[in-house]
Formats: structure tokens, C-alpha cells, sequence
């Protein structure tokens, strides 16, 4: 008789975020060229419902894709990584991660599963709704920040024992700047054991006018998304953005080749973000950038693994070619 193990969720973020990375995040931002905000505080409850929305949009074609990749090669991925405890990064509601989690059902072979995410609400209940699904599976949420709270990652079996298998889908990698990705692969690779993996999902470069089409849906999804960033600047520092005097300006970035997500002041405006001590004068025409998604080619992504010291275990594309799944492991 299996016994249901209660969900574990441990809270390493600070639920006030104004108290947090947020206030230096809006400092450093708007000092920069463009003027830039961090992605992340586009998931507070609101913009995660938001986004959830998007990935069912016609035009949002990398969650799909993502899926069927999913679907057709499960079964060989939870194979290949051997993994008694799953780790997802950015996990969300963990919607695509089911059919992960059915795979490993299937062989028996999971111990552990710690979905890691900034939005708190949201981790709670997905926590709850995979732990009543799969009983003998413990799960162990972490509310954090995958760019700082690597560390903390859980392991299943206290002696050590198993694999883990961290999995980082939806192209979330691709918000990072080159940069970023090259210490937050290296953070990972440092924490994992050998034998551990990293199941990296990134979405690859197309035609423009696709891309510019996922970004810029009929239904005005994505605006809303994006201009909710200001929201939470009204909301966690007292700021007095107008969300009207902003247009959402999405572009095709093809030297970088990435989707350049910017809100642009259409009038001279002044700000002011009591929280962070700034007041903001903005021009008219004046962008902040408020997202950056990095298209990838094949050869690019594994160039970045390998640099960060991991080892291309195997690649999975959709029939369109539109989005990768890339197993890496630690030698
Ligand atoms: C899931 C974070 C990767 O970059 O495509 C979707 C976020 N932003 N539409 C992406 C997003 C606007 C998405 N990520």
C-alpha cells in the first residue's frame, strides 16, 4: 500500500519584494541603456495567469511544439537520465511536466519531485495537485529565484544515492543574456553530481514573421503581459506608471537573434518609484526593454553546454523544427 506523501514547500524568497532584489533590479534597470527591467518580475500572480493564458494563444506556437517533442520521446528521456529525483526550474503549473512525470510513472523509478518557481500561489497548487496525482512520489517545492537559489536544490535519498534530473523548458533560457546563461549553466553544472542531467528546452530561430507573430498576438495577450511589469512597480514600490501613456513594442532582434520585448513612453512623462528612491524622466519615444527572449540553433546550444561543462547526451527537435529539447549531462 503506497502511503500519499504530504507536498513540502519551503519559501526562499522574501514574499515582500519590495524589500528584495526588486528595489536594486529597478535601480540598476533604469540607469542602463536601454532602459531595462529583469523579466522575472513579470511573474507575480497576475502576469503567471497571464502567461498561462499565452501558451494557449494560436500564435504561441513554442509551447506546443515543446509538448509534442514531450509526448513522442518521454519514455526515452526518463531512460537516458536514469533520474530518481526530477527538478523543474521555472516550473509554473508544471502543465508539460505531467507528461514527464507520466513517463517516470510508467518505469516506477521516482523518488523526488522539486518544482522550483518564484510564484508562490501558483507552486502551492501545482504542488498539491502532483502530490494527490502520484502518491509515492514526495514532492518538494521551492519558491525561489533559479538564478540564485541553485544550492538548494533537493536530491532524493538522503545517502545520495540517485541521479537528478533538472529540467529548464519553455525557452526560459533564452530571457538570459549571454552572460547570464554562461554563469547560470556554470552555477548548475557546479552543483550537479556526475551522472546528473539537464533536460534544456529552447525554442529556435524561424522566420521572422512567426516570431513577431508569438509576441504580438490578435487578442493583445501579450501587451498585457508585458505592460503588467508596471503594474507590479505601481503595486511593490508605490510608482505612478500610467499604463496608457505605454505602447508595447516587440521586435526581431536578428543580429542577436532574439524577440526584444520593450514598452515605449509616448509622451515626455515623469515617473516617480517612491520604493526605489528614483524619479524617472522619461523622453518621448523613450523604450524600456522589459524582456529578451534568445532564439537558438542547434550548434549554439550545445557550444553553451559544452562550455559550461556539460556533455550532449542527445537532441530532440518536432517535426517543424521549431523548438529543441536537449539532454546534457555531467561527465
Ligand atoms: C516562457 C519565458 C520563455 O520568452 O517565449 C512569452 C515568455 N514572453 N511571451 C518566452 C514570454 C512573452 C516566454 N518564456
Amino acid at each position: 500500500m503506497s502511503t500519499a506523501k504530504e507536498p513540502v514547500v519551503q519559501v526562499l524568497l522574501d514574499p515582500d519584494w519590495a524589500s528584495g532584489s526588486l528595489v536594486e533590479d529597478v535601480r540598476r534597470g533604469f540607469a542602463a541603456h536601454p532602459r531595462a527591467l529583469p523579466p522575472k518580475w513579470l511573474y507575480d500572480d497576475a502576469g503567471s495567469d497571464l502567461f498561462d493564458e499565452i501558451t494557449r494563444l494560436p500564435e504561441y506556437y513554442p509551447f506546443a511544439r515543446e509538448r509534442e517533442i514531450l509526448i513522442e520521446h518521454a519514455a526515452e528521456i526518463v531512460t537516458a537520465s536514469g533520474a530518481t529525483t526530477l527538478v523543474e526550474l521555472g516550473s509554473g503549473t508544471s502543465e508539460k511536466t505531467r507528461i514527464l512525470l507520466d513517463a517516470f510513472a510508467a518505469t516506477g523509478t521516482l523518488e523526488c519531485f522539486a518544482p522550483v518557481d518564484v510564484s508562490e500561489a501558483t507552486l502551492r497548487f501545482a504542488a498539491e495537485q502532483i502530490s494527490a496525482r502520484y502518491p509515492g512520489v514526495q514532492v518538494e517545492a521551492v519558491v525561489g529565484d533559479f538564478t540564485l537559489h541553485l544550492a538548494h536544490l533537493p536530491r532524493s535519498g538522503s545517502e545520495g544515492g540517485g541521479r537528478r534530473m533538472v529540467a529548464f523548458l519553455g525557452g526560459t533560457i533564452g530571457n538570459l543574456y549571454l552572460e547570464e546563461r554562461a554563469a547560470f549553466l556554470g552555477a548548475l553544472a557546479d552543483t550537479l553530481e556526475s551522472g546528473d542531467s539537464l533536460l534544456l528546452g529552447t525554442d529556435l530561430v524561424k522566420s521572422s514573421d512567426r516570431l513577431i507573430a508569438a509576441y504580438n498576438d490578435d487578442q493583445g495577450v501579450t501587451e498585457k503581459f508585458v505592460l503588467n511589469s508596471l503594474r507590479v512597480l505601481n503595486r511593490e514600490l508605490g510608482a505612478d506608471f500610467d499604463l496608457d501613456g505605454f505602447s508595447y513594442i516587440p521586435f526581431w532582434d536578428a543580429h542577436m537573434e532574439r524577440m526584444d520585448l520593450r514598452l515605449r513612453s509616448e509622451m515626455p512623462q515623469r515617473v516617480t518609484i517612491p520604493g526605489a528612491d528614483l524619479v524617472l524622466d522619461l523622453a518621448s519615444g523613450e523604450e524600456i526593454r522589459v524582456e529578451i527572449s534568445t532564439k537558438f540553433r542547434v550548434s549554439k546550444i550545445a557550444a553553451e553546454l559544452e562550455a559550461a561543462g556539460f556533455g550532449i547526451t542527445r537532441v530532440w527537435t518536432d517535426d517543424h523544427g521549431d523548438f529543441a529539447l536537449t539532454l546534457a549531462t555531467k561527465p
